[in-house]
């Protein structure tokens, strides 16, 4: 097990470019393999959560080649997919073995996911209720709700389906399998969840339309090959947008990050906080905006945070809590129990990692209270496996009143390879 000690900084300051979006990323592999022709992908993001979708796509016979800048995916057409010989492993990643639940439903041949120890306690039946409405075949541990899965792909009918979850997995994963489906498939979420799928889908050529929480797509229409440019993860700048605001004397420009306002409730919460946050430069490439972020360091206050904000920042609550746990005042986190069903329970590991560094925090099924504080006592916190736990704490280092450890800390390579590298750039001692 890696451990990782940080020591606390002076300033955070300078210029930095975050890997390619995560979800950007894996959508980009899905739709480039099923789309008729070579699809290039520039700023893919080679995490190990999304080498688990390429291995995948692989597998099932498409062919990619990688230079180390563009990934060039030859594409088969919607129907162009061949069986994998062997189980396929989605390793930590939930986007990948839910997306691919979707999509494998409506092959011709049988498929099996599965996924690290983890992954395979995670919940499945949010998509194979769904997906078993529109006629899949699926079965699982648990009734179906764990993984490993088994698919035997079968024909599929479009369904109307209120997802009783705001999530861009459960989502996506109606919408691939509505691209094999006979007749209109129509998605409703609670509050609107990331809409990669659908901006890449339309980019693609797909029969798609989206209004507000409802989205439809007609199956059948083969999707032709594109150039995609994929923008910096906001969910990794995240970590540096927190590290500047809360670290005196900072400044730093986070260069090419993905705004895309279904991903931008980091910036309106921290905003809200009294954080200085400035977008520059703003562009739009293959259907997403992007700008160059600047952060300078500032006195935060707590603030509520709750409704449709909440699907907005969902990955970024780990950091949110850090930020909350160094403004003054009270932040309260409500809305957030999906909280509890990522990579670990984050909201439990947050809690009970922020007591370890001196913080008041009280938790609610659905989030949690954070009693700001004006620094961290130097802790020894564990990731409980998942990457943002630990990048989270290593953030909240930065400002403690001496050197701090996170154990467990390769699971960072899922999303974020060069994080250490970054946070050793950046930090004045
Ligand atoms: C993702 C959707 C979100 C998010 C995850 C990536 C995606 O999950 O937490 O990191 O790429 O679709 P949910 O759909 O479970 O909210």
């Amino acid at each position: 097990m890696n451990s990782y000690t940080v020591h606390p900084a002076k300033a955070v300051k300078g210029e930095i470019s975050v890997p390619g979006d995560k979800s950007i990323s894996h959508r980009s592999i899905i739709l480039g393999s099923i789309a008729r022709g070579v699809t290039t992908v520039t700023g893919f993001l080679r995490g190990e959560d999304n080498i688990a979708t390429l291995n995948a796509f692989r597998a099932m016979g498409i062919t990619i080649e990688d230079d180390g800048v563009t990934l060039k995916i030859h594409g088969q057409g919607l129907h162009g997919l061949a069986e994998a010989d062997d189980v396929i492993d989605c390793g930590n990643s939930g986007t990948s073995i839910r997306l691919l639940t979707g999509l494998l439903s409506g092959q011709a041949f049988f498929s099996v996911l599965t996924g690290d120890k983890y992954l395979r306690k995670r919940p499945m039946k949010r998509v194979v209720t769904p997906l078993v409405a529109m006629g899949a075949r699926i079965a699982g541990r648990a009734g179906g709700e764990k993984a490993p899965l088994g698919i035997s792909g079968s024909p599929l009918s479009g369904i109307s389906y209120d997802s009783p979850v705001a999530s861009a997995q459960v989502k996506s994963a109606i919408l691939l399998a509505g691209l094999y489906a006979a007749g209109e498939t129509i998605v409703r979420e609670p509050h609107l969840s990331r809409d990669h799928s659908e901006r890449m889908l339309k980019h693609f050529g797909a029969d798609i339309k989206a209004c507000g929480t409802e989205v439809k797509i007609r199956g059948g229409r083969e999707l032709q090959a594109q150039e995609i440019v994929v923008p910096g993860d906001i969910s990794s700048a995240a970590f540096f947008m927190v590290a500047g605001l809360i670290t005196p004397g900072s400044e730093l420009l986070i260069k090419g990050v993905g705004v895309n306002p279904t991903r931008t409730g980091i910036i309106d919460i921290l905003s809200l906080m009294g954080g200085r946050i400035t977008l520059l430069n703003q562009r739009e490439f293959s259907g997403e905006p992007i700008a160059d972020v600047l952060v300078e360091s500032s006195a935060l206050h707590g603030i509520e945070i709750s409704g449709d904000l909440v699907p907005r920042a969902i990955d970024e609550f780990p950091v949110i809590s850090v930020a909350a746990a160094v403004a003054s005042g009270r932040t309260v986190i409500k809305d957030a129990r999906e909280l509890r069903v990522k990579e670990t329970d984050r909201i439990k590991a947050m809690a009970d990692n922020l007591r370890l560094a001196g913080v008041r925090v009280e938790e609610a099924d659905d989030g949690m209270t954070v009693h700001g504080a004006e620094k961290f006592t130097a802790f020894h916190a564990d990731s409980c496996g998942d990457h943002r736990i630990a990048m989270s704490m290593l953030i909240a280092g930065l400002v403690a009143n001496g050197p701090c450890t996170v154990d467990d800390t390769e699971c960072i390579a899922t999303s974020f390879p060069n994080f250490f590298a970054l946070l050793e750039q950046v930090s004045h001692r």
